[in-house]
């Protein structure tokens, strides 16, 4: 029997821990333990992580996770943890049939070593080759043996959310959403979570850094960084979307805030409004100066919202999201 009162994360800002692991240079335990420490002073409360952000070594990022938790032990129950799995992390292809379910949550749940438990968990993508009711009935099976506390899914179309509600009640859906890719307020996505009222979690609302106005060339990448494999950091479209970054800087220097604040501004204001309920971003930072940045709330007059959803209409971003090779689990 699926539980009756689900876990819901609200807050207004949560926090990514992909950038501290799944880069070519991890962040120093020093400066991730203070980062995640100031995370949980702002309220940013709701953290998001997976068991493949971490290079070489694929569970990285949950190891940091048992690292800060075994150290800061009095911080565990302030926390609400999604944690994405069920993927093969050399291709990204999913893994959702109910024993790779199982046994990734496996991984997981002994990563952590009782560290943390596991709030919230659940594929990182569908496999329209497995059922639904497969997949998520073996993360029932987990919630139900208390191993999870319950369930999200990622990259998910209106149907799909519609679907997998119905066959379990979800906690959240992750979906990218940002200044430069805002497709959930018109392909369904944003509707259909208001109407079941299930929390979105707005994934890179950053725009993977290109949004703050920080990354200013490909050199600002370093070798071997993800970014350099996605389609919208092609040299060829990157300086094409530099415009984009600058007339948002200029729109950032008029209201005195950053770029970065900003961003998360606009999607506050779409959060709760009349084309979506309850929208979190989750900005990734390895700073706790950054995340001080990020979680420091500036509002948006509805006429700064009008302008800069005009700002928006006026551009085409140059380039998708991913690239050829995952384009295909996008919004599925
Ligand atoms: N479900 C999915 O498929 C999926 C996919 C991608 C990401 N995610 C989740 O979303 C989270 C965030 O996404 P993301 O890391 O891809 O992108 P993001 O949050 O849009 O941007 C993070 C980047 O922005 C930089 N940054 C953060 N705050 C800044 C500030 N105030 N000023 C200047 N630069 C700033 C970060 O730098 P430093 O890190 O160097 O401080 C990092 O390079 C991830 O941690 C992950 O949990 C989920």
């Amino acid at each position: 029997m699926p539980p009756s009162n689900v876990l819901k994360p609200n807050v207004p800002t949560g926090f990514g821990l992909m950038g501290m692991t799944w880069r070519p240079k991890h962040t120093p335990d020093e400066q991730a333990f203070a980062t995640m420490k100031k995370a949980i002073a702002q309220g940013a409360t709701f953290w998001s992580s997976a068991d493949y952000y971490g290079m070489p070594e694929p569970t990285a990022g949950l190891d940091l996770i048992r690292r800060y938790f075994t150290a800061h032990p009095e911080d565990a129950e302030k926390v609400t943890l999604f944690i994405k799995g069920c993927v093969d992390p050399q291709t990204m292809q999913p893994k959702n049939k109910r024993e790779q379910v199982l046994a990734s949550a496996e991984t997981c749940i002994q990563r952590l070593g009782g560290a943390k438990k596991i709030d919230i968990f659940g594929p990182t993508r569908q496999d329209p080759s497995v059922p639904l009711e497969e997949t998520l009935g073996a993360i029932g099976e987990l919630v139900a043996a208390d191993k999870v506390g319950g369930l999200g899914i990622s990259e998910a179309a209106a149907q799909t959310i519609e679907k997998a509600n119905a066959v379990y009640p979800l906690s959240l859906v992750e979906v990218e959403f940002s200044l430069w890719t805002p497709d959930l307020l018109s392909n369904g996505v944003a509707a259909t979570a208001k109407k079941l009222d299930i929390p979105l979690v707005a994934y890179s609302p950053l725009g993977r850094g290109f949004l703050t106005g920080q990354v200013k060339s490909l050199d600002d990448i370093p070798e071997g960084d993800i970014r350099r494999r996605f389609d919208r950091f092609q040299p060829e479209n990157f300086n094409k979307n530099l415009e984009l970054v600058d007339k948002l800087k200029a729109f950032a220097d008029k209201m005195n805030v950053t770029p970065a604040q900003l961003a998360l501004a606009w999607i506050r204001a779409t959060s709760n409004s009349e084309q979506a309920g309850t929208i979190i971003p989750i900005p990734g930072a390895t700073s706790p100066g950054r995340v001080e940045e990020n979680t420091t709330v500036v509002s948006l007059s509805p006429q700064d919202k009008t302008e800069l959803d005009q700002i928006l209409a006026s551009f085409k971003i140059q380039g998708g999201r991913y690239n050829k090779h995952l384009e295909h689990l996008l919004w599925q």
